[in-house]
């Protein structure tokens, strides 16, 4: 088919972006290696700031998440046993909500479907050709293995972590930002009731546990472990066992306990590519950028890439049809008279816009991550200084304030 543009990913970054612009008048197809029901079945985050649920809300796609979800108005962080609520509310003025990023998917691939957006599952071999020309195109082989192909004027990698599209980015033109953490996460899900009204990040000499919620029923935790952890070699009572140790004691708080449905393992770490844009192509969310899951940044940074990102291809497009109004050659510094109008510099500040809020969710999701977890080889005085920065953080207003509005996603920071 011909479209005005081409996405590659049909996670939460590329559905978005397809819908909104729909909703400015642009075509959009979406190419996705996975299936539909296996997106929707991983087990991802679960917090999103404020406007996240105010673009679900904005761009109609039904309500579920107003009705669904759960606003939090605060959270806990725990040390050594000792709990202390952060109250983003009375902090910052903001709140965050519990809703999970597979009813998000659902919701969006819900409204695309039934919009009659084209999007082709289970695509294999997908590749992308001509991005330096002015029609790149992406290639694959249909869920029935017939081959397929999609003309565009713009090609938007919306790929997931392991992304396809930025390794498209020559290596002349491209920085990759990266650093890894010595422990991962074991996730676990199991049926049992929430164990508080807030979520629980808590740290302690074995090292960091989450409390997180899914609904009455059902509950989502994670705890610290080493990257290499076979999930069959920790029984379920080890698990609750440990995560209630890493809480304190049961006068502290009582974890609720329940059969385990699901036990993962989610090695982390920290990456950035720069820029996030080439010839015809541009990359949002993990795509460009992966963060660790302790500051819940993930897909809300990808919401705010594509909340960048619409603007600026709306821009790119009325560049090549010489539009009225706004013309990339605008900001085009050093076109003379008579220079052709660089087109892709709207794609350019959107790079440079995103990757500045990046970074200072790299920094967040870093720093959150070293306060609540302990190295493996830590030393005791690695502890007490953590200790030291928990209570830093936890024993003023302002530690607090600056905890809640960097988890609360920085008002007064919206670029659109
Ligand atoms: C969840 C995951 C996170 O990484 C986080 O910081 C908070 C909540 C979750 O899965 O619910």
């Amino acid at each position: 088919s011909r479209v005005d543009v081409g996405i590659v990913g049909g996670g939460p970054a590329g559905l978005m972006t397809a819908l909104l612009l729909k909703r400015r008048g642009i075509s959009a197809a979406v190419v996705e290696r996975r299936s539909q029901e296996a997106i929707r079945t991983t087990q991802r985050a679960g917090i999103l700031e404020a406007p996240t649920v105010d673009m679900l809300v904005d761009a109609e796609i039904g309500s579920r998440v107003l009705t669904e979800g759960h606003e939090h108005e605060g959270t806990v962080l725990s040390f050594d046993g000792v709990q202390h609520r952060i109250d983003f509310q009375e902090l910052v003025g903001r709140s965050v909500w519990l809703y999970p990023q597979n009813e998000v998917f659902r919701d969006l691939a819900t409204a695309w479907q039934a919009e009659g957006g084209e999007i082709h599952w289970e695509a294999d071999d997908v590749a992308v050709e001509g991005l330096e020309s002015e029609a790149p195109v992406i290639t694959f082989t249909d869920a029935a293995g017939e081959p397929g192909r999609i003309e565009a004027q713009l090609i938007v990698g919306a790929d997931g972590s392991r992304s396809m599209c930025r390794r498209l980015i020559p290596d002349e033109v491209r920085t990759d930002y990266f650093t890894s953490y010595p422990f991962a996460w074991f996730g676990i899900l199991c049926e049992a009731p929430p164990t508080a009204p807030e979520l629980i990040y808590a740290n302690s000499e074995v090292g960091f546990a989450l409390i997180s919620q899914r609904n009455e029923d059902i509950t989502r935790m994670y705890f610290q472990c080493d990257p290499d952890t076979d999930p069959e070699s920790w029984s379920e009572e080890a698990i609750f066992d440990h995560i209630q140790q890493v809480l304190g004691g049961e006068e502290v708080v009582q974890l609720k306990r329940g059969r385990i449905i699901e036990k993962t393992v989610l090695p982390f770490r920290s990456y950035v590519c720069d820029p996030l844009t080439h010839g015809r192509l541009v990359l949002a969310g993990d795509a460009g950028h992966t963060v660790p899951p302790t500051g819940a940044k993930g897909l809300n940074l990808a919401f705010s890439d594509v909340r960048a990102l619409v603007p600026r291809i709306v821009e790119f497009l009325e560049g090549l049809t010489g539009g009225e109004g706004l013309t990339a050659g605008a900001d085009d510094v050093g076109s003379g008279p008579g220079a052709p109008a660089d087109l892709t510099a709207p794609l350019r500040r959107y790079s440079a816009t995103s990757l500045d809020r990046v970074w200072k969710a790299q920094n967040f999701s870093w720093w959150a991550t070293n306060l609540l977890h302990r190295a493996p080889d830590e030393d005791e005085f690695a502890h007490h200084r953590r200790r030291g920065e928990f209570r830093a953080i936890t024993g003023s207003v302002h530690g607090q304030a600056y905890f809640a509005d960097s988890y609360t996603g920085w008002a007064g920071d919206r670029h659109d």
